[in-house]
């Protein structure tokens, strides 16, 4: 399979390639005859990136250790000093090879390099490949606070190769369903009938095509989440509330991401979405209960940056394929997730 979407942003317009063995032909779709710095992490098979290098003229890679902890301001200096002290100039390129935090971070350092150098997204991981890696969202953690710090810059290519999920682990792969669900619950009815009907985890070349085709349509109007984008934000609210708890805790008891959007959305949506998410959302191996303090979660969501002033913006699916923006104060929202019966 190979489809080639455009993401129309005027200026800022770069080609989203998705092809099963695109990794093998990045020489071909990336400008990479020039210094370029790829980064990766210790949780992404190194033979992606060496893939890349062999494709440029003067390569280096870092790696650093996988999890949330990279998204720091230790780990972006360490990436400006590594450009520096490699003669980097606005000519060269970053390239992430990972999952959302390393798009993520590698991202902002682009971003923030002599203020600005070319960047190229390669992700490896189901969620980054439907969501993070497209759209421009570029961040790092400060304080504790997720993607507290960081801006909007949009990567010069895209390049989705399928053929990478094939070791990525099953609860990987889960986990980037959930902002798959997420996106065709509120945005399109019919992917959301496809994945009702079939089996999630062997229709993902699809599900990735259609999920940047809602996400391609919710950009190109939105770019800097002013309106329309925070439909992407449906579940991850609470999601992010939750994650705060879910980070709290070892092993296999912490949460992913898109387990804590899973969560998220069930208390966000009218009774029949609810049933039918939850058969959608155990089809794609994701929880739909929790032992996670609500109180404590919900004290976490204060800190979100979706809140105005003293209200929280939220997203609420009335039905499959739509959607409200809806605000309340924290008291409300509270009673709305506890009154929902969700959990
Ligand atoms: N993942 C949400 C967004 O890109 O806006």
């Amino acid at each position: 399979m190979s489809e080639t979407l455009h993401m129309d942003l005027g200026k800022e317009s770069y080609d989203i390639v998705v092809e099963r063995g695109a990794l093998a032909r990045v020489s071909e779709l990336l400008n990479l005859n020039r210094r370029v710095l790829i980064v990766t992490d210790d949780g992404v098979p190194p033979v992606y990136a060496e893939t890349v290098a062999e494709a440029c003229a003067e390569p280096i890679i870092v790696t650093y250790p996988q999890g949330e902890d990279t998204k720091s301001f230790e780990v972006l200096a360490d990436l400006c000093a590594v450009m520096l002290e490699n003669g980097f100039t606005r000519t060269d390129c970053v390239v992430a090879v990972g999952g959302g935090v390393i798009g993520d971070l590698s991202g902002f350092a682009a971003a923030s390099f002599m203020r600005g150098i070319d960047f190229y997204n390669i992700p490896t991981t189901l969620l980054s490949q439907v969501d993070s890696s497209i759209g421009g969202k570029t961040a790092i953690n400060h304080e504790g606070v997720k993607n507290c710090v960081g801006a909007f810059y949009q990567p010069k290519k895209v390049v989705i190769d399928p053929e990478v999920l094939s070791t990525l682990p099953a609860r990987q792969v889960s986990n980037g369903l959930a902002e798959a669900i997420k996106m065709a619950a509120t945005c399109d009815k019919d992917l959301f009938e496809r994945i009702e009907a079939g089996n999630p985890m062997e229709m993902l070349d699809e599900i990735i095509v259609s999920s940047l085709k809602i996400k391609k349509y919710v950009v190109e109007q939105d770019a800097t989440e002013k309106s329309l984008r925070r439909v992407l934000n449906f579940g991850h609210t609470l999601g992010h509330g939750i994650e705060s708890q879910a980070a709290l805790r070892d092993g296999d008891r912490a949460l992913y991401h898109g387990e804590c959007v899973a969560l998220g959305m069930l208390p966000m949506c009218a009774p029949e979405v609810r049933d039918r998410l939850v058969t959608v959302l155990k089809k794609a191996g994701l929880p739909t209960e929790t032992d996670i303090d609500m109180n404590a979660a919900l004290a976490a969501v204060s800190h979100d940056k979706k809140m105005d002033g003293s209200k929280i913006n939220y997203v609420y699916c009335p039905e499959i394929g739509a959607f409200e923006f809806r605000s309340a104060s924290l008291d409300e929202y509270a009673e709305v997730v506890k009154n929902s019966g969700a959990y």
